[in-house]
């Protein structure tokens, strides 16, 4: 078999075979395929698309270019979660404390974040100490002690999907359905859960900006799941603004925290108790969604959702007392209003500048290299629907330079826009996929 003869294949719109794709990430792993002839390939499926049963094989030949954790000694069913990701997109922080506390096993694998804000485990290290780098050995031992941990994806975790999502992200092939629906399932297939509850996300802040794609992409991977044997359901869900008010690392632990508490803003609130409902149905602790909303309160009400989550920050070498008491999180020197040019309703928030925003102020990575300054970020008063006086504060955001706020400032009063009437905000959950 030839590189050569199956990029001329895919870029004359052919599909590719099982062994054909199976031979190209098998040589691509190791390394006997060189990036240039796999950029080609990238953009020949960017331009040709591929059928469901290319899909598949990308997928099990990308699941299985490393090792596939073997979660068996933990008992009881495994659930995962995964978004697509998103701008204010703190979920995995305040729902797995709640969805462990009803009794569900969490062993869930995150990665870093480039662009907007940190990922998952740049979150969680807002908890001085708090460490995701740890062996399987702990990682299984903790899920059955306190039934909930997260861990760094390894290397040896669907290293073909590592290469070549960096590949794409420098070579314009990410936004493409089959590649991404491909890149995260192998990844969650090779991370050992027993079910998967996925996060879609549709609007400006998401890659699929249009709804249908966002509902064609979550098909193609509860499709994906199911095949392989995986109990899986997605959410499709709004970003066309940004997630609850905070934005930001330290700032969004906040949140995730308030949310525990009870206090936490309505969408975030409404899109954890949603998502977690899926979750308690596909770990059996719940009969249906009425039973698993019902359980998801109580462990909020009761305080056990917040005590989970000390209980698992403690457990990865995180200082507990930050749970209970948030002025131990990372501050950032300067705290400043943003106020309103406009009197008006808010019709609309260009998502993706919020999230550059956070960037500007050093929240996020434009590179890999790139170290995060988990304290700053801003915090939104006003979201689409909301009406707003001249004066009156939009946000407050949190800087530790002067420089970088006045541009993060500039951008921001831009992403907003106006209208004299009011509007009505795009609904949060926008529909599930079951099969
Ligand atoms: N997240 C991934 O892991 N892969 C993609 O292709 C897109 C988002």
């Amino acid at each position: 078999m030839r590189m050569y003869d199956l990029i001329m294949k895919k870029r004359n719109g052919g599909v590719l075979s099982r062994e054909e794709i199976e031979y190209m990430i098998k040589e691509y792993t190791a390394d006997h395929i060189p990036d240039y002839q796999m950029s080609a390939m990238m953009m020949a499926i960017y331009f040709q698309g591929m059928n469901a049963d290319e899909t598949v094989a990308l997928t099990m030949a990308m699941a299985h270019s490393g090792d596939m954790m073997d979660l068996s000694a933990i008992s009881g069913t495994k659930v995962d979660k995964h978004s697509t990701g998103g701008v204010g997109d703190k979920t995995s922080i305040a729902l797995t404390p709640m969805v462990a506390a009803c009794g569900v096993k969490i062993a869930k694998m995150s990665g870093r974040g480039l662009g907007h804000t940190g990922g998952t485990i740049d979150k969680l290290e807002s908890f001085e100490g708090f460490s995701t780098g740890i062996s399987a050995e702990h990682f299984i031992d903790q899920v059955n002690k306190i039934g909930v941990s997260i861990m760094g994806q390894t290397a040896d975790i669907a290293p073909a999907d590592k290469k070549l999502y960096a590949l794409r992200d420098v070579t314009a092939t990410v936004d493409n359905m089959s590649l991404i629906a491909s890149s995260i399932m192998s990844k969650k297939l090779a991370s050992g859960a027993d079910a998967i509850v996925l996060d879609v996300k549709t609007g400006s802040g998401a890659f699929m900006k249009k709804e249908e794609d966002a509902f064609a992409l979550a098909k193609e991977m509860v499709t994906l799941g199911n095949m392989a044997g995986r109990k899986t359901i997605a959410v499709v869900s709004d970003m066309d603004q940004p997630l609850g008010c905070a934005v930001g690392n330290a700032l969004e632990v906040e949140e995730a925290v308030a949310t525990l508490r009870g206090e936490g803003p309505e969408d975030f609130t409404k899109l954890c108790m949603t998502l977690g409902s899926y979750m308690l149905i596909a770990g059996g602790t719940a009969s249906d969604e009425e039973d698993a909303m019902r359980k998801l309160k109580q462990v909020i009400e009761d305080g056990s959702a917040l005590n989970k989550l000390a209980e698992f920050v403690q457990a990865q070498g995180g200082d507990p007392n930050a749970v209970y008491d948030t002025s131990l999180l990372p501050k950032a020197s300067i705290v400043e209003e943003i106020t309103s040019d406009y009197d008006g309703y808010i019709s609309k928030i260009d998502c993706d500048e919020i999230g550059i925003c956070s960037l500007i102020l050093g929240g996020g990575r434009e590179t890999k290299e790139s170290l995060i300054d988990l304290s700053v970020g801003l915090i939104l008063h006003k979201k689409v629907g909301d009406h707003v006086k001249v004066g009156e504060s939009l946000a407050t955001i949190h800087a530790n330079d002067p420089d970088k706020l006045n541009a993060a400032r500039d951008r921001f009063l831009k992403a907003y826009h106006f209208l004299d009437h009011s509007v009505q905000p795009a609904a949060l959950i926008k529909g599930i996929v079951r099969e």
